[in-house]
């Protein structure tokens, strides 16, 4: 017997139809079956979706699941657990676990420990070069075959030009299964020799704190070097984590010359500014602190940063939103700013913190809901690989998150699924949440 779900009297947005009406999203042998207002009419069993916005699940370019090799910070396990509670049905997951997944093995590995143990769909990133050290190739061709979705050596920039040429030259030339042709090819831009000791944004935060900065510039020469090479290559780079004014508008100006070139922004650098890092007398009695919840890379820049990565979003400069979900575990944060991991665990936090936006009207909820699902999608051409993700069209597969968008509630760290509560979130009053997520018909998070 095929087995079905109906979520019932929702309002359903799809950015890739521009359906934004309420409506009955029929998911049957874990697919879209239908959506119409009254395609659950007959439905013995529905989901009950009335007040909530129903959307395709989201999908993150840039999740950090530290399995194999750091699994006191993450599992894939608990990892895939937290997306599911994000609302998040497709997770990227990057290389740099230990050992960094150079080989056919480790992405094999990790596809098989994900199947087994993962709450949602996780798709492997290979490395670029051999053990992220950026002096030899990674066997891309042989990544690709067993699952590699992008490259990069991501938390490392790859600062080579030339192996950067001879990535994108192959990664190019690599066909994804479902058809197309060329892989992207993942950049953490960030010129070492600039950016040196520093551990939070040149500004006068870190002038008053006294920490060492990483100019803006660390990010934009790499940036500039980057989209020369798309040029050269005609091979597509993707910039992760994008975080300046200078950086957006770079990328802004590659895409109307016509260059490959694709990038993301994560909730925080949306969001945040480098005053995350200062604590107040409030927070600690007795004078100014740092806050190493808020010690990221990149740095959480100024608020004309994020404004200008926000705006970038909206004109399409950057295609998307990506989590880079970094969990630490408590030692790694609970140190000398100077000691301290990067990162901040994101997928749990990620559409409370982007609804803020909507809320202040700064953006729409069908624009947002579209930079979580179909804008990762195309940025990295995943529905190359599964197709249909990041839509809700009759024959994809049935990935739907379940939205209360006023509901109000509190960031606790203590109580995530992922066991990364870092995060300069804790204790803060987010307004929306995700109340249900479906991955491929099959409810795997319920807070109804
Ligand atoms: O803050 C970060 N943490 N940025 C990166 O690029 C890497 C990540 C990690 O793996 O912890």
């Amino acid at each position: 017997m095929s087995e079905s779900l109906t979520i019932r009297g929702g309002r359903v947005i799809d950015p890739v139809s521009g359906l934004d009406a309420v409506a009955d999203v029929l998911i049957a042998d874990g697919r879209i079956a239908a959506v119409s207002p009254d395609a659950g009419k007959e439905a013995r069993e529905a989901v009950d979706a009335t007040g909530l916005v129903v959307c395709p699940g989201f999908v993150d370019t840039h999740t950090h699941l530290r399995e194999p090799g750091f699994e006191h910070k993450e599992t894939i396990a608990s990892g895939t657990l937290a997306a599911a509670r994000g609302g998040f049905t497709t997770v990227c997951a990057m290389p740099n676990t230990e050992p960094a997944a150079d080989t056919a093995a480790i992405i094999e590995f990790v596809l098989r420990t994900a199947q087994a143990e993962g709450a949602i769909r996780v798709l492997p990133i290979g490395c670029v070069t051999k053990g992220r050290q950026g002096r030899e190739l990674a066997e891309l061709a042989e990544l690709a075959a067993a699952g590699a979705v992008a490259f990069s050596d991501d938390g490392s920039p790859v600062t080579d030009a030339h192996l950067m040429r001879r990535a994108l030259e192959y990664a190019s030339m690599l066909r994804p299964p479902a058809g197309g042709l060329g892989l992207p090819v993942i950049d953490h831009c960030e010129e070492p020799a600039l950016s040196a000791d520093g551990v939070m944004h040149e500004g006068w935060v870190a002038v008053r704190l006294g920490l060492q900065g990483v100019p803006a510039a660390a990010e934009e020469s790499m940036v500039a070097r980057d989209i020369a090479l798309a040029g050269l290559t005609g091979a597509q780079v993707h910039i992760a984590h994008v975080s300046t004014v200078g950086s957006v508008e770079l990328i802004r100006r590659a895409k109307s010359a016509g260059l490959p070139v694709t990038a993301e922004v994560t909730p925080h650098h949306l969001c945040l500014s480098h005053e995350a890092v200062l604590l107040g007398p409030a927070e600690t009695p007795g004078g100014l602190a740092f806050d190493t919840n808020a010690k990221v890379s990149p740095p959480l820049r100024t608020s004309e940063d994020a404004a200008a990565c926000l705006a970038g979003l909206l004109d399409g400069a950057i295609d998307c939103i990506a989590t880079d979900h970094a969990p630490h575990a408590v030692e790694d944060k609970l140190c000398e700013f100077d000691q301290a991991a990067m990162g901040i665990s994101g997928l749990e936090t990620a559409l409370g913190l982007c609804l803020s936006l909507v809320h202040d009207g700064r953006v729409e909820l069908p624009a947002l809901i579209e930079k979580l699902t179909i804008g990762p999608v195309r940025a990295l051409g995943l529905d190359r690989h599964i197709e249909s993700i990041g839509t809700l069209s009759v024959g994809a597969p049935g990935d739907v998150t379940l939205i209360d968008p006023e509901a109000e509630w509190t960031v606790e760290p203590e109580r995530f699924a992922s066991k990364g509560r870092n995060t300069p979130l804790a204790g803060r009053t987010l307004r929306g949440r995700v109340v249900a997520t479906v991955y491929e018909g099959q409810v795997v998070f319920d807070d109804r």
